[in-house]
């Protein structure tokens, strides 16, 4: 059985949270393809070529333990505006999708490029002040020296970035449902994705 789940949209609205949830769910596998992106971003501020490093890219660079700094952020968002780059994460991105026993993808550009035939597709957003105040919790609590301030303008970037670029911006497709976490718990936007993905593999 094939069945792709296409979860997009900007940085900290979770889509992490719920693609993992989804993922637990329905007995998916999951792919955070941002981490590619954070993978080839980090390989670049070690020096190497950003295409080299897209092309020369290993499964095993996704579990390197500095993937997660705004520092490696900023570089995977910059690296993610060259379409080599891009060209070169396509085929993986792609065979993850169509896998036998169902994917949950999420990224920036699924629903549009990577996977437009995906069986159920979500765009998962809120506003950039509630995003960046989620953000600094998560790195505060984990002991980081964070500012909030600085951090909304790191998201503004990304955010401006990642959907003004000319290759496979960040855009929600025109068959994925809306989901604005602004004001709704962790659980309400869970129950919201977990139906509509359900209502999907009804249909199928
Ligand atoms: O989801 P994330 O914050 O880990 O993504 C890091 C950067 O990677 C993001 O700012 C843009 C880029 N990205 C992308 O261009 N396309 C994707 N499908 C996923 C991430």
């Amino acid at each position: 059985m094939q069945f792709t789940v296409a979860i997009d949209g900007p940085a900290a609205a979770g889509k992490g949270t719920i693609s993992r949830a989804l993922a637990a769910h329905f007995g998916f596998a999951h792919l955070d393809t941002g981490l590619l992106y954070r993978a080839v971003g980090r390989r670049t501020l070690d020096g190497v070529p950003a295409v080299i490093a897209a092309s020369t890219l290993r499964i095993s660079d996704l579990s390197r333990t500095d993937l997660r700094t705004q520092e490696v952020a900023q570089a995977a968002s910059e690296v993610a505006a060259n379409p080599q780059v891009r060209a070169a994460l396509v085929a993986f991105q792609k065979d993850f999708a169509r896998r036998e026993g169902g994917a949950v993808l999420d990224g920036r550009d699924i629903g549009t490029v990577i996977c437009p035939e995906a069986e159920a597709k979500l765009f998962v957003t809120a506003s950039a002040e509630i995003r960046a105040h989620r953000r600094w919790l998560e790195l505060t609590q984990a002991g980081h020296d964070a500012d909030e301030a600085q951090v909304l303008a790191d998201v503004k970037a990304r955010d401006a970035r990642d959907a003004g670029r000319a290759d496979a911006p960040m855009k929600q497709a025109p068959d994925a449902i809306l989901l604005d976490t602004s004001d709704m718990s962790i659980d309400a936007a869970l129950e919201t994705a977990l139906a509509h993905v359900r209502d999907r593999k009804e249909r199928h």
